[in-house]
């Protein structure tokens, strides 16, 4: 069972690694419950997913692809699944930083092959690479990108 204050913790390490931001895409964002959290910390924040049963928030009824039109300026993901790859290849084709907790891969691979994946192919796009981690139980590495 994810840990229910991941919303509460996430906005909150966003907002303090990415102060400049005012625009969020929020990609496989479940029924918004990150967009409401961004904001409420006063960010304007778009959610992509398909749940029809959702909070009150700004969201696109779609899964996200690398066709989206790009009004954003930071993307970020929470347990983003099979949208996790998506999100790193749109942030280096659109020069946006992004933050991210991935849980499964798309792909197979154990959880700590594809952190390392995912920040390869992160460094491979052009993006510099950081972690952090949120003071949660299970999946709460955060793999942060900013364009290089
Ligand atoms: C584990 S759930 C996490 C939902 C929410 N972020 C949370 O933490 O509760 C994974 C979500 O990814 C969504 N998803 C997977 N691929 C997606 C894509 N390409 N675009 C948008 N959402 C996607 C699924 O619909 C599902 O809601």
């Amino acid at each position: 069972m994810a840990d229910q204050r991941r919303f509460e913790l996430f906005a909150e390490l966003v907002t303090r690694t990415f102060p400049a931001a005012r625009a969020a895409f929020d990609i496989a964002g479940g029924q918004g419950r990150l967009n409401q959290a961004l904001t409420a910390r006063g960010l304007e924040v778009l959610t992509f997913d398909k749940r029809w049963k959702r909070e009150a928030v700004r969201y696109a009824e779609r899964l996200f692809t690398l066709a989206e039109p790009c009004t954003c300026d930071l993307l970020v993901g929470m347990h983003p699944d099979g949208a996790t790859r998506i999100i790193v290849e749109y942030a280096a084709q659109h020069r946006v930083p992004f933050a991210i907790v991935p849980c499964c891969s798309d792909n197979g691979m154990s959880y700590k092959p594809w952190m390392r994946h995912l920040g390869e192919l992160g460094t491979t796009l052009g993006l510099e690479i950081a972690e952090d981690e949120l003071p949660m139980r299970g999946r709460a590495r955060v793999l942060l990108g900013r364009p290089r």
